[in-house]
């Protein structure tokens, strides 16, 4: 930036000689016109117009010359100062997007995805551009300024005062209609995130808006969104029809102004010609960087707020802090002791007095009814939010004092929404595991009991499932998730519901597995059907967030409660659970 700062001083001094040399060529040629009719009907007249034509070339060529060197530190400067706006952007934007990825859940519910895009696209830009474009023009005015008045002021202070009187109502009136526009740009902007989010709303819902054929609806709701969007460009279309205009209308006062003081004062013999013309040019050389003061002066507003909303984020503190302790396995002993859980954005009380304890290799599962809390436990045991209340004890160790990394490293979460990204299928399966090899793949799809259906997507593994996984079913996306979860050989599993859209076949297949690479892992299954056929060492029921049963699969049923009730009902209509 710096360097950058010394090529505009030096860009513009070669760009102020210009003026001067052509003032000279114009006053040489003014002199010798009188003498050249003086010698009407001499040969030295013809010597004497070799001459000046031979010394106007000189002058051309200085100036091509003073211009070529303007260019090219011109080009330093964009080198430096641009440059350097691009790098500050690059690492602004990177430090955002990886602070983002360090805050909890929580911040994402509280903040919509359009405003953290806005922040980490469109802020940053607006930043750049008062690092770069902003602080160029701004430094170019100043210098341009300082070199331009001072060489006009060397030639006539009055005839400065003159043609310079037009200039701050030129700045003022633009610094009011840049206000203007930007106030209708910031329209446009907000519209256009209006218009994009129903187009894409409507887009990603086409299964929901066809099944209740509101097609029309939404294109008419699109196309108010749309006129909306129309009228206000064409409003600032207006604006910006008028500022051009009202600009040349008062750098030709300026000339004007210029032209007339200059001549009586030329007449006067205080200045001569070829000043006029020198200040011609000067004028018409401050008038870009004039105009450029409104605009900088937004750029500098918009970035202010653009930085502050960018702060805003960047010095919101993870809520679940890392105590970075050293890693390592996990045994997998798992108990809850008292846990309150109350969900900070909401109020919601998740969780009542839930206590339970899992030795290391143990089984258990959660059932209960929907909204009871069983996706509650399994976020506060990989500390996607802290308890209210109670501990959480992984290896008799409080889960806030564990190494977040670690813990979440070799814990298997398959969550409810077992969310695919648009890549491969082996791309989302590696995702648990970035460095496995094809073969590793396939095993624990193999596992997942979803490997002879991905053979038979069109292009086997390398298939893209598209956004969220939207070409695949909802089965086998539960089954890639889980495959997922098992590549990285966890120490301790949690699913999450993830079997219900599995039919009962597929469902022990996968649960084979426990016998096989979980054997002597922790596991807990959160499920809405009850499985008879595999041996869980522990079963709790829970119920408005308390748990209301507890003991092995024969020990509830003996029981007659709520899993008995279940069970039964399961027993009776088998279909109805799948
Ligand atoms: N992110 C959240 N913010 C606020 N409240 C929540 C949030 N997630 C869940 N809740 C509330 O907490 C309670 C327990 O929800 P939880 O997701 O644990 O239920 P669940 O047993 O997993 O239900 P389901 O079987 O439908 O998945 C519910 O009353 C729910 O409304
Ligand atoms: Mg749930």
């Amino acid at each position: 930036m710096l360097a950058g700062v010394v090529f505009v001083f030096i860009s513009n001094y070669f760009r102020i000689l210009q003026p001067q040399i052509i003032r000279e060529a114009l006053d040489l040629v003014v002199e010798n016109i009188r003498l050249y009719k003086s010698m009407e009907g001499f040969d030295v007249q013809q010597e004497l117009y070799g001459v000046l034509a031979e010394t106007l070339l000189y002058f051309g060529a200085a100036v091509l010359l003073m211009a070529l060197l303007m260019g090219v530190f011109m080009y330093f400067m964009r080198q430096t100062i641009i440059v350097m706006s691009r790098l500050v952007e690059y690492d602004l934007r990177k430090s955002l997007f990886e602070h983002y990825e360090r805050l909890h859940t929580g911040f994402f519910k509280k903040n919509n995805t359009g405003d953290l895009m806005a922040r980490v696209t469109e802020d940053v830009s607006k930043v750049r551009m008062y690092m770069g474009p902003a602080v160029m023009y701004g430094v170019n005015l100043i210098s341009l300024f300082i070199m331009v008045i001072y060489s006009m002021v060397a030639v006539s202070w009055e005839l400065t005062l003159y043609c310079l009187a037009p200039l701050p109502i030129l700045s003022v009136s633009i610094y009011y209609v840049s206000q203007i526009i930007n106030k209708k740009s910031e329209r446009i902007q907000q519209q256009l995130a209006v218009l994009n989010s129903t187009a894409q709303e409507s887009f990603s819902g086409i299964r929901v808006v066809k099944a209740y054929v509101q097609e029309r609806a939404m294109g008419r709701f699109f196309s108010e969104q749309s006129e909306d969007f129309r009228q206000k460009s064409l409003s600032l279309g207006k604006v910006n029809a008028l500022f051009y205009p009202l600009m040349l209308l008062l750098i030709g006062a300026s000339t004007i102004i210029t032209v007339y003081v200059g001549g009586l004062q030329a007449v006067r013999g205080a200045i001569t010609t070829g000043n006029i013309a020198e200040f011609v040019i000067y004028v018409n050389m401050l008038t870009w960087p004039v105009t450029a003061i409104g605009w900088i002066a937004s750029i500098m507003q918009q970035a202010a707020a653009s930085q502050k909303r960018i702060d805003e984020f960047l010095k919101t503190e993870p809520a679940i802090a890392n105590p970075a302790h050293a890693p390592g396995p996990l045994k997998g002993h798992i108990r809850f002791d008292q846990v309150n859980f109350v969900y900070p954005d909401t109020g919601v009380q998740a969780l009542k007095n839930v206590s339970f304890e899992l030795k290391p290799g143990q089984k258990m599962a959660i059932v209960g009814r929907t909204g009871s809390g069983k996706t509650s436990v399994a976020d506060l045991l990989v500390r996607m939010y802290d308890v209210s209340g109670g501990q959480v004890l992984i290896d008799g160790q409080d889960v806030r004092a564990h190494d977040l990394d670690n813990l979440r490293r070799r814990t298997g979460y398959v969550p409810q929404d077992g969310f695919l990204f648009s890549d491969s299928v082996s791309g989302n399966i590696a995702f648990g595991k970035p460095e496995a090899e094809q073969s590793e793949i396939e095993r624990f799809t193999k596992y997942a009991a979803i490997h002879d259906e991905i053979m038979g997507l069109p292009e086997g593994y390398g298939t893209v499932v598209g956004e969220r996984g939207v070409t695949l079913s909802g089965g086998q996306k539960q089954r890639i998730s889980i495959a997922r979860a098992l590549i990285k050989q966890p120490d301790i599993l949690l699913l999450d519901d993830c079997l219900s859209a599995v039919d009962t076949n597929t469902e022990k297949q996968i649960l084979a597995c426990f016998n096989e690479i979980m054997a002597d892992k922790t596991a807990i299954v959160i499920t809405h059907r009850i499985y008879s056929y595999l041996q869980f060492d522990k079963i709790i029921v829970l119920d408005g967030g308390r748990i209301v049963e507890e003991g092995t699969h024969d020990e509830l049923l003996a029981a007659k409660g709520y899993y008995y009730e279940m069970f039964e009902r399961q027993a009776v209509e088998p279909e109805a659970t799948l």
